[in-house]
């Protein structure tokens, strides 16, 4: 059984027009993916695809308008998504967050060993000096200097790099089965990135915890995942294994994702993307990457069906190819 499976989800955005007529966009129209302990799954796709979305989804940090209309989060075979009020031990505990930004994600006004102490306490794990040793074993597992003395910092003392650590350092700090990361790393620089990734994937799989992480950069996918999913316009439009899918990507998105890596570019040249994401509020029933593939035929018009090609290796399009001439 998968430690997560995503089935077939859809969210949308409810609100009233100028005309006082209700809207919808729909924001998720059919993710799907699944993940097994101790996997690292990469979510990729441009700006407006969702992935954010599809990581509040499991994290049960919708709020209205947002609605999820179709589908099922399931995490250890429970459907999570139908119990909001009743999740917060599986959520927060066994799912966890390492946010965007980490300097307004801590709390300024706590110091930082006392912040990993309260989140021990709030969820029952440990307390009193256990809670101290466990925190100060976290800071020094995530490689923080002097962690003796940064247990007592306050968080406007750490630079970014440091306070994304102690962010990772909260993230696993009550042993969650499941950590997601949404552009950890946005903002810091390269070298940092590197080592701030390093210490994630081995804390990660020393630990047998699983992980999702969510980026716009092929590279990490590629140096951290196992798996990855891509998204566009709210759907997951391919997902596998992470050799296979940059082997043999088959869906022309995913080849003109890749077709836009540096190494890609500098071998084939750049080729200007001309159209812009689908409109959320008027979505057709086809596939949603028609008005940009150069591949698109009239059954276009009418929504694809996975194909599943290597084994865990499938995408959503009527003619999946594994050409980079996107
Ligand atoms: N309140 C809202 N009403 C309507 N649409 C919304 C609302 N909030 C978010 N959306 C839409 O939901 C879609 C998915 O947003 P999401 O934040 O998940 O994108 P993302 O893939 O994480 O993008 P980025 O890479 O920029 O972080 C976007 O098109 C966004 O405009
Ligand atoms: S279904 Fe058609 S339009 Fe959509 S990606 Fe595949 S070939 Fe292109
Ligand atoms: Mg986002």
């Amino acid at each position: 059984m998968s430690l997560i499976s995503i089935e077939n989800l859809h969210v949308h955005f409810i609100s009233r027009g100028i005309d006082n007529q209700l809207i919808t966009a729909k924001a998720l129209n059919g993710v799907s993916f699944s993940l097994e302990a101790g996997q690292v799954m990469g979510i990729v796709g441009e700006t407006g695809a969702g992935k954010s979305l599809t990581a509040n989804s499991i994290l049960g940090l919708l709020r209205p308008p947002a609605k999820i209309v179709k589908g099922r989060i399931l995490f250890n075979g429970e459907d999570i998504r139908v119990h909001d009020h009743e999740t917060s031990s599986v959520r927060g505990k066994q799912i966890t967050l390492i946010p965007q930004s980490p300097k307004t994600s801590l709390d300024p006004t706590t110091r930082i060993g006392d912040q990993l102490i309260r989140m021990q306490v709030e969820h029952g794990t440990a307390s009193g000096s256990d809670a101290y040793a466990r925190a100060l074993n976290m800071l020094e597992q995530v490689q923080i200097p002097d962690p003796t003395r940064r247990m007592s910092a306050w968080p406007h003392e750490l630079s970014g790099g440091m306070a994304q650590r102690v962010l990772i350092a909260a993230s696993l700090i009550n042993s969650p089965k499941l950590v997601i990361a949404d552009e950890p790393t946005t903002g810091l620089d390269l070298t940092v990135q590197a080592e701030i990734l390093d210490t994630l994937r081995k804390l990660v799989t020393a630990n047998n915890m699983s992980s999702i992480i969510i980026t716009h950069d092929l590279g990490i996918v590629a140096h951290y995942c196992d798996r990855m999913a891509v998204m566009f316009a709210g759907s997951v439009v391919e997902e596998g294994d992470v050799v296979s899918v940059f082997k043999k990507p088959l869906h022309p998105y995913t080849q003109s994702l890749i077709a836009s890596t540096p190494k890609q570019i500098a071998k084939n040249g750049y080729k200007r993307i001309t159209t812009g994401p689908p409109d959320l509020y008027n979505l057709g029933n086809g596939c949603s990457y028609k008005d940009r593939c150069h591949k698109a035929q009239p059954i276009c018009e009418t929504a694809p069906q996975w194909v599943s090609v290597d084994s865990g290796h499938q995408t959503w399009c009527h003619f999946p190819g594994h050409s980079l001439n996107a």
